[in-house]
C-alpha cells in the first residue's frame, strides 16, 4: 500500500465553501455541485469529492476499495480495515449495546438538569459553553471512570484533540500537528496511569471492563486501550456538542417546530435522527483508494484520497423526499449522519440518547427559544465539521 500523498484535504475547507455565510449553511453549495460535479477531483486539495447518496454509500461500504487507513500514527479502530478493524471492534462493543448504553439515562437526566437549572431564571444561556460541551464530556468522563477533580485537564485535552489549524499554511499546519502529537502523549500517559490502577482494583467502569474483555483468548493490548480511549473523546465529545447545538439551533429558526414537538414528545428521538441528517455534526468522512475504480464514470487512481460527502448525500433528492424540509416524524430516514457500514459509529446509542435527554428538557423547561437578537454567528473552522462556535439562546421559562 502507497504511504498516504497528502495531508492537507483532511483540513482545508473547498473553495465553493470559504465565505462565512456559505459555512454556516453549506446545502445550497452541496445541491450546486452534487447536480453539477457528482464525482471530481480537486486539485487544490488534492483528493476526490463524492457528492451523491449512492456514489457516497458505494465509497463507504466498500473497505476492499476504500481504505480507512490514512495518515495517522495511532491504531484505532476509526482508521484500521478488517480484519483488524473487527477484532477491536468486537472487542469493545460489548461495552457499547443500545441497552447497556440505556441504563445510563437516569445519570444523564441528572447531568443535563444540573447544567440547564441554574440559567432558567435568566432566561438566557450560552448553549455551547454551558451545555453543549460539558455535557458529553461529563459523560465520557464518568464512562471511564475518570476522578471529578481531573475534570478540566480532561476538558482541555478532549478540546485540544479536535482543534483545527490557525490558517492554511504549511507552518500552521506543522504545528498543530505537533500540539497534537504532544496532548496525546499526556493523555496516553494519563490513562496508562489509570489503567494501572483498575488492573490492581478493578471499578465499575469502561476501563475496568475493557481491561478484562477477551474473546476467543485475544485481549486489547495496552496501546490499543489507550489509542481507544483517546478515540472516544476524539470521536464523540466535539460531535455530541454540535450535534446539540444543530438541533437546538433548529429549534431557533423553526419555532413552530417547538409546539410540535411538545405536542408530540414520541417525536423527539426521530427529531434527532433528523438533525443527522439536516444539520449533520459531521459532513465528510475519507477514505484512500486501495485500487484503482470507476466511480460515476470517474476514474479515481490507487492511492489518492477520496471525501465523502455525507452532508451532501444526506440532501440528495433521489432518496429523501422533501430533502431541504426538516420533518420530524421522517420514515424511514436512511441518513448518513453516523456514517455508513462497518465503521459506522460505535458511540451512536449514547449520541442519540443524550440528544434526546437535552431536547426533552430543554422544550419542556424552556418555552420559545430564539437566537439572542444580533448574535453574529461563527461557523467552526474545520473541513469535515458543521457547526457554529457559540449559540446564544434567550427563552421564556
Ligand atoms: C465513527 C459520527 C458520537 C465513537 C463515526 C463515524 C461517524 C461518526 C460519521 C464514521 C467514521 C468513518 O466511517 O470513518 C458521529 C456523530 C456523533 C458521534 C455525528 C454525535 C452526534 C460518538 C460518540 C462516540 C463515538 C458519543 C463514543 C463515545 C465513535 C467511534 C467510531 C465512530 C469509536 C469508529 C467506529 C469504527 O471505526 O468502527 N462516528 N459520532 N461517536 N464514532 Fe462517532
Amino acid at each position: 500500500m502507497n504511504q498516504a500523498p497528502r495531508k492537507y484535504a483532511n483540513y482545508i475547507p473547498i473553495r465553493e465553501l470559504k465565505a462565512v455565510e456559505q459555512q454556516l449553511f453549506p446545502f445550497q453549495v452541496y445541491a450546486e455541485l452534487r447536480s453539477n460535479t457528482p464525482v471530481r477531483y480537486d486539485e487544490h486539495r488534492k483528493c476526490w469529492d463524492v457528492f451523491r447518496y449512492e456514489d457516497v454509500q458505494y465509497v463507504l461500504k466498500n473497505p476492499k476499495l476504500f481504505s480507512s487507513a490514512r495518515d495517522r500514527a495511532n491504531t484505532s479502530m476509526l482508521t484500521t480495515d478488517p480484519p483488524k478493524h473487527k477484532q477491536l471492534r468486537d472487542l469493545v462493543n460489548q461495552a457499547f449495546t443500545p441497552r447497556a448504553i440505556e441504563a445510563l439515562a437516569p445519570r444523564i437526566q441528572e447531568i443535563a438538569d444540573e447544567l440547564i437549572t441554574p440559567h432558567l431564571q435568566q432566561g438566557q444561556m450560552n448553549l455551547v459553553d454551558d451545555l453543549a460541551t460539558p455535557l458529553p464530556v461529563i459523560v465520557i468522563a464518568e464512562l471511564l471512570g475518570v476522578p471529578a477533580e481531573d475534570r478540566q485537564k480532561f476538558k482541555d485535552w478532549s478540546d485540544a484533540l479536535v482543534k483545527g489549524a490557525r490558517d492554511d499554511s504549511d507552518e500552521a499546519f506543522q504545528e498543530l500537528m505537533e500540539e497534537k502529537k504532544r496532548n496525546q502523549q499526556e493523555l496516553a500517559v494519563y490513562f496508562r496511569a489509570i489503567m494501572e490502577e483498575r488492573r490492581q482494583q478493578p471499578q465499575d467502569d469502561l476501563i475496568s471492563l475493557l481491561l478484562a474483555a477477551e474473546i476467543e483468548g485475544q485481549k486489547l493490548s495496552e496501546e490499543e486501550l489507550v489509542g481507544f480511549c483517546i478515540l472516544l473523546l476524539a470521536a464523540g465529545n466535539e460531535t455530541t456538542t454540535n450535534l446539540i447545538t444543530n438541533a437546538v439551533r433548529i429549534l431557533a429558526e423553526q419555532p413552530e417546530l417547538q409546539q410540535r414537538l411538545r405536542e408530540h414528545p414520541e417525536h423527539i428521538a426521530s427529531a434527532v435522527e433528523e438533525t443527522l441528517r439536516y444539520y449533520p455534526p459531521i459532513v465528510a468522512i475519507g477514505r484512500l483508494a486501495r485500487e484503482t475504480v470507476e466511480l460515476s464514470g470517474q476514474t479515481i487512481q490507487e492511492g489518492e484520497q477520496v471525501i465523502s460527502w455525507v452532508g451532501s448525500a444526506n440532501r440528495d433528492g433521489q432518496v429523501f423526499e422533501h430533502a431541504e424540509q426538516f420533518i420530524e416524524d421522517r420514515k424511514p430516514n436512511r441518513h448518513m449522519g453516523f456514517g455508513f457500514g462497518i465503521h459506522f459509529c460505535l458511540g451512536a446509542p449514547l449520541a442519540r440518547l443524550e440528544a434526546r435527554v437535552v431536547l426533552n428538557t430543554i422544550l419542556q423547561q424552556m418555552q420559545g427559544i430564539k437566537l439572542v437578537s444580533e448574535t453574529k454567528l461563527q461557523p467552526i473552522q474545520s473541513a469535515f465539521v458543521f457547526g457554529v462556535k457559540e449559540y446564544p439562546i434567550q427563552f421564556e421559562s
